[in-house]
């Protein structure tokens, strides 16, 4: 909660700051109601800022100030000024000086869970994006860097674990044993958002890594007692992260130490602080019964990413958050790469581009669309959206895409000798391809500043006699919030001509010109390539690997779609053809569903579909890939207005059923050919196997007979992985009758006392389809076990409720939204960032039909309305409601 009201920040106001701090010597005396932190910086005038002397204005919030002194004397009350978010000195000496602060808090009472907080009684940091201001007074911006030495002084009882950034310098107990401490200092300068502390009861898995110039570095994982086995996978894919880094971009680890703490309240997946990263502990333990192929493909992506940060993020910051993408966008890009170096390359960037497609066309469909780097916000906690760093992971792909890899990694090296240790910008990120290419993207930075998906409206002519195609594409760009017009992009559309039998013709362009990678660059509005030596009338495959985050639209019969899915050399594209089969089919029945119509085109696509899966040269991850149907979500984005979920609802059940009935006895195979009995693995092949024998059981038992209900709850009870058992669960519980209710409680019987995995037993109730749900998740907010003061808690109930249940969350009485609003508002009391986030899943409001959408308003508007709101809901709630 910001005590005063909010200003929008803008970009185009960015000033140096007035003042620098270069070393910060922190003191800590931990306690779980008042903690005492004296802060000793130094501070000197910025050379850079402007000349004029400034008064010197630092950042605080929700501190108890106790004393300051300037070069070694206490300042009087009238040598400076205390507001509810700052404490400015308005006499400062020209030299550099020195100040020391003393500031209380209370870490128990922390509910946002920004600053220094408690997590079962584990004392611990969250300090991006301005969390610092919450532990002391300070220049709290990411272009302020500083070298930091911290003691931590403890009960050794209660806390025999300190940690801070960087290396330990030194420990010791004092008062006989009553208290203990450490000091740990921290080389690299850094920005205050990346100070970290944790101090707690924890144990630790070891290990260690030899760097590639020959160094040691000791690795920590650090859980909750008894845990320790589950982390072993967290390590591993921390140590292949780390080889990861230094072979495709020759990054090496800097410091001695590389710690990891998991702790169970924590608003975000994990945090990057330097040396010392702090996760969500549902992202570091896994175990085969514990954790699905889900959760340990997240956790092998979450670990690297972080870790990835030290350099792209570190190493090379922010000068301002408006840059944020700059090292999220960047860093998503990186963790990709590794997941996809690590498992399927095709298979990861199908996920990636689902992923992308459901959070971010739908976000920059609506009322919160803003580009990638966002020129104003009030609140930055809401700017770590889907647009950041899904579209600026996929920004920084194109410019890979646009110079080929060698260029890009020129790019990058010079990107790290030229900024390391400094705040960067996003201009200076792109300068570094321009000079180490020579390629020019002035025209491709709009990717930045213009928000909105573009659509290319494709069309193919063929000219038989002078064997000539011609592919005309008019880029289409959307009016978002701010940005009636725009200027047309720098779009890398990868395509293929596929001759009759299915393969490549050769791209020979009119001007000559032979396209080996198959890109060519759309830079205007209306752009024809014209290609020669086409022998037959070819089937265009476009955005081949999705080369752009751009809807493509192009009028193909159902008979080139097929030809797409069976024998596209870009494996991509071959799902891209069946998914884009799929979801103009389901448009399809939904459309003739309000008309009590049917459509033969269900069949059609079945059919497709065997065919394609039927091929056992393709892998089992990637035939899953295939088999999964496009979400209720994706269809309602397609569909754009007038949405009736309940309709598309229907019409998702009604081709699943009719798949299951056309594939059955390939399913059956598929079902019985993809079990295993041997050991575990988490590799992505057995991964693979078990998600698609999953995808097999869901579409096979589609029905809902007796006989499909059975075979799901003998699914859930032989299951040997979380990965089966959870996966049966869901089924069921959309389902409903007994044997939910058995599973359901067997799982509860089995999990209640892990806070981790019962969260499973809470999202697999809150998705479920049925009328009764939301009477349930009510109730299911006073059991004991859940707790609005737990982000995993809120997200597992009214997070999955919100976001992954349609049917319900858009009842047309609208009590799906007036129960969500009514907890952002509850939530918003205690932590903001957290309501706000829930409070996202209202941004496709507007394209509802009249009814909901109605129904909608009315939640946002009572929402709006109260008192008191924080800056974070303040600012969704208000753009939500706007124009
Ligand atoms: N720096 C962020 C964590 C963060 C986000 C802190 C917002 C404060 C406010 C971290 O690097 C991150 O991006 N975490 C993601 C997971 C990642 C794999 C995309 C998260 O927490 O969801
Ligand atoms: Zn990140």
């Amino acid at each position: 909660m910001k005590p005063s009201t909010p200003r929008p920040i803008h970009l185009k106001d960015y000033r140096p700051p007035a003042y620098l701090i270069d070393k910060v010597d922190l003191d800590f005396d931990l306690d779980p109601i008042r903690t005492r932190i004296r802060s000793r910086l130094s501070v000197r005038p910025n050379p850079k800022a402007s000349a004029r002397r400034e008064p010197l204005r630092l950042d605080g919030e929700h501190l108890e100030l106790d004393e300051i002194k300037l070069d070694r004397r206490v300042l009087a009350k009238k040598d400076y000024k205390l507001t509810d978010t700052s404490l400015t000195i308005p006499k400062t000496p020209s030299k550099p000086f020195t100040l020391e602060i003393t500031t209380f808090v209370n870490p128990q009472a922390n509910k946002a869970l920004q600053g220094l907080y408690r997590t079962s009684n584990v004392y611990c940091t969250q300090c991006e994006a301005e969390g610092f201001r919450r532990i002391t007074y300070f220049l709290d911006r990411p272009d302020v860097l500083a070298s930091y030495t911290v003691r931590i002084e403890a009960d050794p009882n209660e806390a025999p674990i300190l940690l801070s950034n960087g290396n330990l310098l030194e420990r010791g107990t004092l008062d006989s044993g009553k208290r203990h401490y450490a000091v740990w200092r921290d080389p690299f300068p850094k920005p205050s958002y990346l100070f970290a502390l944790v101090g707690g009861d924890l144990a630790p898995i070891a290990s260690s890594f030899r760097t590639m110039s020959g160094r040691l570095v000791d690795l920590a994982i650090y859980v909750e007692h008894g845990k320790e086995e589950r982390a072993a996978w967290a390590m591993d894919s921390l140590k292949r992260a780390m080889r990861w880094d230094e072979v495709r971009f020759g990054r090496e680890y800097d410091l001695d130490v590389f710690n990891i703490v998991a702790v169970s309240d924590f608003n975000m997946g994990a945090m990057e602080n330097k040396g010392l990263n702090v996760f969500n502990d549902r992202l570091i333990l896994a175990s085969p019964e514990t954790a699905t192929d889900t959760i340990f493909e997240a956790i092998e992506s979450v670990v690297a990413h972080e870790y990835f940060h030290n350099w792209t993020g570190n190493r090379i910051t922010c000068r301002d958050w408006f840059q944020l993408c700059l090292k999220e966008g960047l860093t998503v890009f990186r963790d990709q790469e590794f997941s996809g170096d690590e498992r399927s390359s095709v298979v990861q960037r199908i996920l990636d581009v689902r992923q992308l497609k459901t959070h971010q066309f739908s976000e920059d469909a609506g009322p919160l669309a803003h580009p990638v780097r966002p020129e104003t916000y009030i609140e930055i906690n809401n700017f770590y959206t889907a647009t950041v760093y899904e579209k600026g992971s996929e920004v920084v792909r194109m410019i890979q895409t646009l110079l080929g890899r060698e260029n890009f990694r020129k790019g990058m090296d010079l990107y790290f000798e030229r900024h390391d240790g400094e705040a960067a910008t996003v201009e200076q990120f792109i300068r570094c391809f321009e000079d180490a290419s020579g390629v020019d993207l002035s025209q491709f930075r709009l990717w930045y500043s213009q928000a909105g998906t573009p659509e290319l409206v494709c069309a193919l002519r063929y000219d038989k006699a002078k064997k000539k195609a011609e592919l005309e594409v008019e880029q289409v760009l959307p009016a978002t919030p701010g940005q009636a017009h725009k200027k047309p992009m720098h779009i890398p559309l990868r395509l293929g001509l596929l001759g009759g039998n299915g393969h490549d013709v050769a791209l020979k362009l009119d001007s000559g010109e032979e396209l080996a990678d198959g890109i060519v660059s759309v830079t205007k509005r209306r752009q024809t390539f014209r290609f020669v030596d086409v022998p037959s009338r070819p089937v265009p495959s476009l955005l081949r690997n999705f080369s752009a985050p751009v809807n493509v639209t192009i009028d193909l019969p159902d008979r080139d779609v097929e030809l797409l899915m069976a024998a596209d050399s870009d494996l991509f594209n071959r799902w891209q053809a069946a998914n884009s089969f799929a979801t103009r089919t389901l448009v399809e029945i939904t459309r003739l569903l309000a008309q009590g119509k049917q459509t033969a085109r269900g069949a059609r696509y079945a059919k497709a579909l065997g065919a394609t899966i039927s091929t056992d040269a393709l892998e089992p991850a990637y035939r899953a890939e295939l088999l999964k149907l496009p979400t209720q979500a994706d269809i309602a984005r397609v569909i754009g207005k007038n949405v009736d979920p309940a309709l598309i609802h229907r019409a998702h059940r009604r081709l699943a059923k009719l798949i299951g009935r056309t594939l059955g006895p390939l399913l059956e195979d598929i079902y019985g050919a993809m079990a295993e009995d041997g050991p575990f693995s988490p590799s992505a092949e057995s991964a693979g196997r078990r998600a698609l024998r999953n995808a097999a059981l869901t579409l096979l038992t589609a029905q809902w007979g007796p006989r499909d209900i059975t075979r799901l709850s003998r699914h859930y009870f032989k299951a040997t992985n979380m990965t089966d058992r959870a996966h049966a669960l869901f089924l069921l519980a959309a389902y409903g009758g007994a044997e939910s209710a058995r599973a359901l409680d067997d799982f509860y019987a089995r999990w209640k006392g892990d806070h981790v995995v019962v969260d499973t037993w809470f999202a697999a109730q809150a998705q479920s389809p049925l009328a009764g749900t939301l009477k349930r998740v009510e109730a299911l907010t006073h059991h004991p076990l859940f707790a609005l003061t737990a982000p995993n808690k809120v997200r597992a109930l009214i997070g999955t409720f919100a976001a992954t249940n349609p049917v319900q969350f858009n009842r047309p009485d609208g009590a799906g939204y007036a129960f969500v609003a009514g907890h952002v508002l509850m939530l918003d009391r205690m932590n903001p960032q957290i309501a706000a986030r829930m409070l996202g899943a209202f941004r496709s409001w507007r394209a509802l039909e009249s009814g909901r959408r109605g129904q909608a308003r009315k939640a946002l508007q009572r929402v709006a309305r109260a008192k008191n709101l924080s800056s974070d809901v303040q600012e969704i709630v208000s753009k939500m409601l706007e124009a």
